[in-house]
């Protein structure tokens, strides 16, 4: 079976599923100022509106694992492109408000399941040495969905008042416009084949071997396959329930996935991505549409920083890229603090503002080239084959979880004990998550997944030896 996409389109097509988490988490920020108009909505409604999504999300990420281990990646990915396209037409449509929080909470459960399968879909028909490259697409794509949606606040900013503003036209379809990559995602889900270390490990080795070839664009990859074939069978006999989860030998991964879904929320990201517009409206650094047009630059430097990591994952490698991203966030979260601390009046109050807007554009760039796109990584490759999905759906749901307790908190956060010591808070959970970094994330740049699942279960003896073996193999049919 022979076709004539390229791996690069198969990556961005699957990558899709990126690109409606980060337009669907962002666009909510700027289309809230209409809905707010159109339903009358009090500040606790707005809340409502905007943290039904992030449930939402927790509750998918939960499902899709275990529908991921047991009905298949891409069965799964295909509905979710379905659930998109409900959701967004729902939104798009919604007569009541109650019927506007039903749709963004389908929203959420698409954005849920998405954010966890599309990077373990990635990581799973990647070839090694491309791996963090091809899952970062995930991470790339959210940054660019998130950019987008800032760039369409901006451009509201200027329908604000024109005809058809009050009518809710404009909320509509900012909310309905998701569709069109939803739509994307469902058709090119249908050409795609499944993962076939999925249907491996449920011993359907004959259109395992046909998913392949596809994925090689038509080559036979016979010695890969055998390797994969061998592997899987070995890592097949722990097969377990659901209990393994918590089995002596997934311990360690899943002390680093939890412990990097937390450190990924708590260090901070979401409270620039989702409340820059007022961090820098109340600082008085900026108007309404000032403050927009700044929080855009930031996305877009958040999407090229995001393209440098890609380039640089399977070469530098995972760790080192996460120690130095930690440590570059630190010191600008530093910078933040004091900058707040000295304050934005009197002398120098010019000088301090441009400071902050640059040290909040280093501390996204810093995120970006570390526990951005790291952590997404980290948990597609971590967690043995058998549990994959599980694993992952367990990291993602404490990362929505703690996403939300970081959204819920950080305005009250701010006006209690203020913004010079809010960020000083962020800094040293920083510092505490490169500590964690330090003692326990291992390197898994260039090996394959089973060889990462040895080493995770300790059988590192065989891996250094077959390890050799793999990817030589690996790199002669790439060449
Ligand atoms: C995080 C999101 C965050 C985004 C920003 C993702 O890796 O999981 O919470 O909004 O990066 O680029």
């Amino acid at each position: 079976m022979r076709h004539s996409m390229g791996f690069g389109t198969i990556a961005v097509v699957a990558g899709l599923g990126g690109l409606l988490f980060g337009y669907d988490t962002g666009v909510i920020s700027g289309a809230l100022l209409y809905i707010r108009d159109s339903f009358r909505l009090t500040g606790a409604m707005q809340g409502v509106v905007v943290a039904v999504t992030l449930a939402g999300a927790a509750v998918g990420a939960a499902l899709a694992g275990p529908l991921a281990d047991g009905l298949g990646r891409r069965t799964i990915l295909l509905f979710t492109g379905l659930v998109f396209v409900g959701g967004a037409a729902v939104c798009a449509l919604a007569w009541t408000l109650d019927v506007l929080i039903f749709g963004r909470m389908v929203v959420g459960l698409a954005i849920g399941i998405a954010s966890m399968l599309t990077p373990l879909y990635l990581a799973e028909i990647s070839p090694p040495e491309q791996r963090g490259a091809v899952v970062t697409i995930n991470q790339l794509f959210i940054t660019i969905g998130a950019f987008l949606s800032y760039v369409l606040d901006y451009a509201m900013t200027f329908l604000a008042h024109g005809p058809g503003a009050g009518s809710g036209i404009v909320w509509r379809a900012m909310l309905g416009l998701a569709a069109v990559p939803g739509a994307m995602l469902l058709v090119g889900m249908m050409l795609l084949p499944e993962s076939p270390r999925w249907l491996l490990s449920c011993g359907r080795s004959d259109q395992a071997y046909i998913a392949m070839r596809w994925l090689r664009a038509g080559a036979a990859p016979t010695d890969e396959f055998e390797v994969l074939r061998r592997d899987i069978s070995e890592s097949k006999k722990n097969r377990a329930p659901f209990s393994r989860v918590f089995a002596r030998n997934v311990r360690r991964p899943m002390i680093i996935g939890i412990g990097l879904a937390i450190f990924q929320q708590i260090t901070g990201i979401n409270t620039v991505i989702y409340f820059a517009p007022t961090i820098f409206k109340d600082s008085g650094i900026a108007s309404s549409a000032g403050a927009i047009l700044v929080t855009a630059g930031i996305g877009l430097i958040n999407v090229i920083l995001t393209i440098v990591a890609m380039r640089l994952l399977d070469h530098v490698g995972r760790r080192v890229l996460l120690l130095a991203g930690l440590a570059g966030m630190f010191v600008s979260l530093l910078v933040l603090s004091a900058c707040f601390g000295i304050g934005l009046h009197g002398n120098g109050g010019h000088e301090v503002a441009l400071l902050i807007v640059v040290s909040i554009a280093a501390y996204v760039s810093f995120f970006a080239i570390g526990l951005g796109p790291v952590f997404w990584l980290l948990i597609a490759e971590i967690f043995p084959l058998a549990i994959r999905g599980r694993g992952m759906s367990i990291a993602t749901v404490t990362n929505w979880a703690f996403n939300m307790l970081v959204s819920l908190t950080f305005l009250d956060l701010l006006s209690s004990v203020g913004q010079s010591t809010t960020f000083l808070f962020y800094a040293a959970l920083t510092a505490l998550a490169g500590l964690f970094t330090w003692y326990l994330v291992p390197e898994t740049k260039g090996r394959s997944l089973e060889e990462i699942e040895m080493e995770m279960d300790g059988r590192v003896g065989q891996l250094r030896v077959e390890g050799t073996e793999l990817l030589n193999l690996e790199r002669d049919l790439d060449t």
